[in-house]
């Protein structure tokens, strides 16, 4: 559905997403992955484009329809998202980085099929690289906004990473909390901003998460005068 919308800051404005998990691959038959089902990204996406704004979404395997009028770039794994997202970092505006990204993927990958000749099986893994972590070392005038999915100390862990990653909003979240978090419908999410203003909002659908994380993009933009 086609909406009319007055100007809004977003207008003509390049925004890149990325959604959904990676997969690692182990084997012709198995890869290593997790729970993101990627319908906050799509409803970012959908959001950006509504507001007007050039959308392009980077996405791990979803299986979830991408909104009409979005340029989709598909992505298996870590390695992918960090080569897709970094080449096209000087050329967008805004970056929202909603994909859960595997932190570690098999040291190697097995040409055949791994036969199940031992009772034990023990998987070395190296650590990925962190593609929001080299985004905020080349951030010029991009505004940069990171997500942080946490079990424990919710507030510290995001403080921590919107200033480690140098981020300008970071989305938090409790996923241990009922109704947040991955492979839900719904999340309870707290907004943190490099000049610290913090918004915490209620339990509220993916699609309105959404519409908040935009709403929070735009108030830090007049803010900051970008
Ligand atoms: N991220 C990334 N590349 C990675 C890992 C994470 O770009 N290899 C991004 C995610 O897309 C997210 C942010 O970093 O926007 C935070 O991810 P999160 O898993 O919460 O934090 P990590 O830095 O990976 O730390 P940890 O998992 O130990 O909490
Ligand atoms: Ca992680």
């Amino acid at each position: 559905q086609l909406m009319c919308l007055d100007q809004t800051v977003f207008t003509g404005k390049r925004v890149l997403i990325t959604a959904g998990p990676t997969r690692e691959k182990i084997d012709p038959v198995r890869y290593l992955s997790n729970y993101s089902s990627g319908k906050t990204g799509y409803a970012l996406a959908t959001e950006a484009r509504n507001r007007g704004a050039h959308v392009t979404l980077v996405s791990g395997p979803t299986g979830l329809k991408p909104p009409s009028g979005v340029e989709v770039v598909s992505i298996q794994s870590a390695e992918d998202l960090y080569e897709e997202v970094t080449k096209r970092f000087n050329d967008v505006d805004i970056v929202v980085k909603s994909a859960a990204v595997a932190d570690y993927a098999p040291e190697i990958v097995e040409n055949q099929k791994r036969k199940k000749q031992t009772n034990q099986w023990s998987l070395p893994l190296k650590k990925t690289r962190d593609t929001l972590k080299r985004l905020g070392e080349l951030k010029q005038s991009q505004v940069l906004v990171g997500f942080a999915a946490e079990s424990q100390d919710v507030e510290f862990y995001a403080k921590d990473k919107l200033e480690r990653k140098n981020l300008d909003l970071i989305v938090a979240n409790n996923i241990t909390t009922e109704g947040a978090g991955f492979d839900h419908d719904t999340n309870i999410v707290t907004v943190y901003a490099k000049d610290h203003y913090e918004k915490r909002y209620p339990l509220a659908s993916k699609k309105d998460v959404a519409l908040h994380i935009f709403d929070e993009i735009e108030a830090y933009m007049k803010r900051s005068g970008a």
